[in-house]
């Protein structure tokens, strides 16, 4: 109670704001406690009461106050193409700002698959060059928090984990936390008795589909995507895509926009 609140500084690049949309709806903790209690939310184009000139000083005052302190969550990503003008952001190309916040952050988290891989803006032929943040930010720890969008109480579990250790959570190869994306959705998946038994779901109105049977049949990708849906669910733990009939498109891996989660019937 008597440690100061970790600054936390949000900023947005290309992206659809549903990362945010997930985060208010975190459950455990309550999302109100995170921002009101846990953090010191500074600067956020989307909750924000602040607005032109009055935000955008926030953030140079925040490299000052507190150099190397600070945690930047980005949630989208830059284009590069044109010289960054495809986002533009209090005046000037989001990359500019993106990199002039990092420099003085103690680490950077990267919500969801935008920040993370680049998701759909950066769908084959990616006209803007959408890009992950870290391919522009090289020197700086990165945490990235896949998903699209993450899973509010992983995003919440995340600045929960780095606020009451004070140190990053032990990260995989690819800079996911372990803690949340070690295991497969398949690994956990209600239906994967169904799976060991050879029963699928092959059309999606069929006696299958309605006995609740596998989809991998329909396309699942849960068998290599790296997620908590089947463990931490959705909604406060209420469901999630596989639950509710439909497979698992892999959202939280890099390059699933590009390949084929979308049909046609
Ligand atoms: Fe939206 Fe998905 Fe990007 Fe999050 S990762 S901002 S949910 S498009
Ligand atoms: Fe695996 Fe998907 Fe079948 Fe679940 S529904 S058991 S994740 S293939
Ligand atoms: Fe995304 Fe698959 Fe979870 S589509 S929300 S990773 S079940």
């Amino acid at each position: 109670e008597t440690k100061p609140r970790v600054p936390v500084i949000w900023m947005h690049g290309l992206e659809c704001t549903c990362c945010s949309e997930s985060f208010i709806r975190s459950a455990h903790p309550l999302v109100k406690d995170v921002v009101l209690s846990m953090i010191s939310l500074d600067y956020d184009d989307t909750l924000m009461a602040a607005a032109g000139h009055q935000a955008e000083e926030i953030l140079l005052e925040t490299k000052e106050k507190h150099k190397g302190g600070y945690i930047l969550a980005v949630e989208g990503n830059p284009p590069l193409a044109g010289d960054g003008m495809f986002c533009i952001d209090g005046g000037r190309p989001f990359v500019e700002k993106l990199k002039w916040m990092a420099e003085d952050a103690q680490a950077v988290i990267a919500w969801g698959s935008c920040a993370s891989w680049g998701c759909v803006q950066a769908a084959k032929p990616n006209p803007t060059q959408a890009t992950p943040i870290d391919k522009v930010i090289r020197d700086k720890p990165i945490i990235k928090v896949p998903g699209c969008p993450p899973i509010a109480e992983v995003m919440t579990g995340v600045i929960t984990y780095m606020v009451t250790f004070g140190r990053l959570p032990e990260l995989d190869r690819q800079g996911r936390p372990k803690m949340f994306y070690s295991q497969r959705i398949h690994d956990k998946c209600y239906r994967r008795p169904h799976f060991d038994a050879g029963q699928f779901v092959e059309e999606w109105d069929d006696e299958a589909a309605r006995k609740g049977y596998c989809l991998y049949k329909m396309g699942c990708r849960g068998p290599t995507t790296y997620n908590a849906c089947s463990t931490v669910r959705w909604n406060g733990g209420v469901s999630f895509p596989i639950q509710s009939g439909h497979g698992c498109i892999g959202c939280s891996e890099e390059g699933f926009w590009d390949n084929g989660p979308f049909y046609e019937r």
